[in-house]
């Protein structure tokens, strides 16, 4: 494997950056915060729609094979029983008998409280799910859970999608929502908190040709984040071990990535067997099996699960985006995002506030929205604008100058490279759709020529 790419950014660099620029608050800040939620700012909500956007074009939108779906939070109660959560979704925990702070057994280096040295209890085990209580009477019988994870909706309904959408194995389903897990250890910003959104796929298969699906997701998912721009050293698949295979899991990787921390999961891919629908059916009394019209027989499918988590992709996006150079003698900090991942994709900058020039300049930010988020912002310098743009990760800064409001061409600036190019207004929204798409800088509309900082018009 090659060497990975040093990251330039500590976690206290990067919370900061998303505190100041509104990618990222802490969840209630007025209040002190409650531990382990986060909000996300304007700049932090588009960027994970973005990223919510390029999986489910990846994965349903140009795909035959999967279809999508949004199930309920909420589930019967004995779809935790028949998936094992209740039973299984533990964490054996130790408490300190002087300050009751508590421990994951497996956190602990001694035997005495990390916090205060006070001895601990032995350990029992603490039910990672979030219980709540449906109608007005709070009693057992009207618990229910906060999903941990969104898979279950799709295995209950199973049968919904197969007799409604008439697909054939092997076929999945997506499903992109919000879980929640009462964790004992969290930290490390949005990396562990008690509620987090998945971007899950349940690949149903037919039993033998569950290994061959399984080598297929792993490369296809690792691929996704390269292709988003994930340097591929910074990236690498990690096996389970026999004794870390979650109870339902035949076989499981983890695609991992280099945080700030060290290698850490950024994503999980389960063999799952037939361990689900066979669960299901029991406990429902539903039959969930798939009459396969080839044999003539009644089997039960095996799924293949790729689990992301879309919380953490935004943090290995950002970390692996962050970048520090000098530039004419400044420290000049930016994120390389992707153009798809980018929140803003365009920032109109008029030089001045002129009237003249500030009505231009709107009616082209009216033009461009109605593409993408664009940004407008004429206050102070152009170069402090320019890094405004450069430290959230704006592909292109659009400058109108005077000499605009005669020839009607503007200029468009890389953040990258920082090159630039003068083009006619009627080719920027043709221009920048091919230049968001990858097109190199330099290829240039008619009428457009490169442009050279400080150049006379
Ligand atoms: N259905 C399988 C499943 O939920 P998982 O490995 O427990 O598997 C899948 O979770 C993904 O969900 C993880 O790879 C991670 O990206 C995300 N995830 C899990 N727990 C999380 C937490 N407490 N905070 C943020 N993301 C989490």
């Amino acid at each position: 494997m090659t060497k990975p790419t040093p990251i330039k950014v500590d976690m206290e660099k990067l919370v900061s950056l998303c505190q100041r620029r509104g990618f990222i608050f802490p969840g209630s800040e007025i209040y002190g915060g409650l531990s382990s939620c986060w909000d996300y700012g304007p700049l932090g909500v588009e960027l994970k729609r973005n990223i919510k956007q390029a999986w489910w074009r990846a994965v349903v939108q140009e795909r035959d094979d999967i279809v999508g779906l949004d199930a309920s939070i909420l589930m019967h109660p004995q779809t935790w029983e028949a998936s094992g959560h209740l039973k299984g979704f533990t964490d054996p925990l130790v408490e300190c008998k002087s300050c009751h702070l508590r421990w994951r057994v497996d956190d602990l280096a001694g035997d005495s409280c990390p916090s205060c040295g006070g001895e601990l209890t032995e350990p029992r085990l603490f039910n990672l799910m979030f219980k709540t209580f449906m109608g007005p009477i709070e009693d057992e019988a009207s618990v229910v859970y906060l999903r941990p994870e969104t898979a279950q909706g799709m295995f209950v309904n199973f049968e919904n999608v197969l007799d409604t959408t008439r697909k054939r194995l092997p076929f999945g389903m997506a499903q992109i929502g919000k879980a929640f897990r009462n964790e004992i250890t969290t930290g490390n910003f949005i990396f562990r908190s008690r509620e987090f959104e998945q971007m899950e796929i349940e690949f149903f298969v037919k039993p033998g040709s569950d290994k061959e699906w399984f080598d297929y997701w792993l490369e296809e998912r690792f691929n996704w984040y390269v292709k988003l721009g994930i340097k591929k050293e910074n990236l690498k698949l990690r096996q389970h071990m026999k004794h870390e295979l979650a109870h339902y899991a035949k076989a499981c990787y983890d695609i991992d990535y280099l945080f700030p921390m060290g290698w850490a999961e950024l994503e999980g891919i389960a063999n799952r067997g037939d361990f689900d629908l066979v669960q299901h059916a029991k406990y429902s009394g539903k039959s969930l099996d798939y009459f396969d019209e080839e044999t003539k027989e009644h089997i039960i499918p095996y799924i293949i699960e790729p689990s992301a988590g879309v919380d953490r992709s935004a943090l290995a996006f950002l970390c692996d985006a962050y970048d520090e150079e000098l530039a004419g003698g400044e420290l000049r900090v930016l994120l390389h995002l992707h153009p798809i991942l980018a929140p803003i994709k365009v920032a109109i900058l008029p030089l001045s506030r002129r009237e003249k020039l500030v009505a231009l300049a709107k009616q082209i930010h009216a033009d461009l929205r109605q593409c993408w988020m664009v940004d407008y912002d004429d206050a102070q310098s152009i170069g402090r604008r320019y890094r405004r743009q450069d430290e959230i990760g704006t592909p292109f800064c659009l400058t109108v100058d005077f000499q605009s409001l005669e020839d009607e061409q503007v200029t468009i600036r890389e953040r990258d490279t920082m090159n630039q190019i003068r083009l006619p207004i009627a080719e920027l929204r043709r221009t920048l759709q091919a230049k968001l798409e990858g097109e190199d800088f330099f290829v240039l509309p008619p009428g457009g020529r490169i442009w050279k900082e400080g150049e006379s018009v």
